[in-house]
């Protein structure tokens, strides 16, 4: 018989204790990874629990959770009723991978997006991730729009995943760094019509124009209101299909379904994951215009070339994904995210009022929010200059840092951080947030921020080193 290797079970993983994952976590995960978290005070965590808007540690302690994983748990943690529909889907012992037969849970959940989805958007593809969502429309728009206009714009400072060609179009030389990437793209700035108009008329190559409609990765920046009209009359002008990245800005997240909703305007194809799962379950998927699938993949002789994949429409995830589209409406979490969203938004403002010389801009839509501290590097008072200059790189100029890891460590609240703005922290706590949530929050960060600069980054280093 084939010996056993040293395996752990699945109760082992549950009680593994803090220093085992930690060392586990440097040996066969991320070790460089390792540092930020140790950096950040993260490493101390073990989540044992996760209800609603909360993480419970291993000590029992109560963790906010505005952090939301970057957007991921619009119904918040283990919702029961995506729970008992997953549970009833296991104890019926409803099948997962079909690749033979239709699905039955695949076309439920397409149909349901086509639902929710404006115009003609109506054609479903389903994958496992955001990345993958936007490779799968990269190709999608590439193929309708023929060889001829391969090209694809992009913005700056945009954010679309890792895979090859969504790391084409992410613009972060970081992310890049050392890669091939795909030849045909082109960079126009975010927000900016004339560089878009330029892009088009100079470069009849330009087929497709990925965007996000609220930009993540950047610190949720968001462009004039006035652009997206624009965006849709150009598009529509040259003949270039506009591509929609609501991964992280859609599935209410925004104060409707969809960001683009706002500006009364709707893209060719659009891409989403994270909250689409329900924060249960690994799920993304791309919406498009019939006919733009039906050029690209419509014949039968074409129709197998891009899908199906193994894992694309898994039934436990396609309920899951249903469930929590039914959770959404259900309960009017769209509509809980603007209101909350805007308690939050205004909190804020007057938390910026109060300390003009710490933050510099709050910004937002929905329970999408920023907050972008000025930058430290020139105003810190020298000794603390050089206290600062002994922790990491990364914290040298920014509050951020220390904040959050504050946040963490005293008020028992989690933020998250922006790798392209070292500046901006970032909200997006599930949308089943109320007044009390967003009131605790703006309370310890107000609290927080009463400390003032010299407080905050002392007590950081005191914890750092303590550590
Ligand atoms: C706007 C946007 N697009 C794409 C992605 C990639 O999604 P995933 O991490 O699921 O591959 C992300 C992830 O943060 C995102 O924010």
């Amino acid at each position: 018989m084939t010996a056993r290797p040293e395996l752990l079970s699945v109760e082992a993983a549950k009680a593994l204790p803090v220093d085992e994952v930690r060392k586990l976590f440097e040996r066969h995960l991320n070790p460089g990874q390792l540092h930020f978290l140790k950096l950040l005070g993260f490493d101390q965590v073990l989540v044992r629990r996760a209800e609603g808007m909360y993480y419970t540690d291993q000590n029992e302690r109560q963790i906010l959770d505005f952090f939301g994983g970057f957007g991921s748990v619009a119904c918040g943690h283990n919702h029961p009723r995506i729970l008992a529909a997953r549970k009833r889907f296991q104890d019926e012992q409803r099948h997962e991978i079909c690749i033979a037969f239709m699905s039955q849970y695949a076309t439920a959940l397409a149909h349901n997006l086509a639902a929710i989805a404006p115009g003609e958007l109506e054609t479903v593809f389903l994958t496992n991730c955001g990345s993958v969502a936007n490779e799968a429309a990269l190709k999608l728009a590439e193929r309708c729009a023929g060889p001829k206009r391969s090209t694809v714009a992009y913005a700056t400072n945009s954010f679309h995943g890792k895979t090859r060609a969504a790391l084409s179009v992410t613009d972060s030389e970081f992310y890049q760094s050392g890669f091939t990437l795909l030849p045909n793209r082109r960079r126009v700035r975010f927000g900016d019509l004339d560089s878009l108009e330029e892009a088009f008329k100079s470069d009849p190559s330009i087929g497709t124009f990925i965007v996000e409609t609220v930009q993540g990765g950047a610190g949720i920046v968001l462009a004039p209101e006035s652009y997206w009209q624009g965006v849709r009359a150009l598009c529509d002008k040259h003949g270039v299909i506009w591509l929609a990245d609501e991964v992280q800005c859609g599935v209410g997240r925004t104060g409707r379904f969809f960001a683009f909703e706002h500006y009364g305007v709707v893209p060719d194809i659009v891409t989403l994951a994270k909250s689409l799962g329900g924060g249960k379950t690994a799920i993304g998927a791309y919406i498009a215009r019939r006919d733009i699938h039906m050029k690209a993949y419509g014949p039968h002789k074409t129709a197998l070339i891009h899908g199906p994949a193994t894992f694309s429409g898994m039934g436990e995830g396609c309920i899951t994904a249903i469930e929590t589209l039914n959770v959404l409406y259900d309960e009017g979490l769209i509509d809980n995210s603007a209101a909350m969203g805007a308690r939050l938004l205004a909190g804020l403002q007057r938390l910026q009022q109060q300390h003009p010389r710490l933050i510099k801009e709050v910004r937002g839509l929905g329970l999408m929010v920023g907050i972008e501290f000025h930058d430290l590097s020139e105003t810190l008072p020298f000794g603390m200059k050089q206290m600062v200059s002994l922790l990491d790189d990364k914290l040298k100029g920014s509050l951020c840092g220390f904040v959050g890891t504050l946040l963490l460590r005293d008020y028992d609240t989690l933020v998250a951080f922006t790798e392209y703005n070292r500046n901006v922290i970032r909200l997006e706590p599930p949308l089943v947030a109320k007044a009390e949530h967003v009131d605790a929050f703006l309370a310890v960060f107000g609290e927080l921020l009463e400390l003032g600069v010299t407080k905050i980054v002392s007590r950081y280093a005191r914890g750092a080193i303590a550590a």
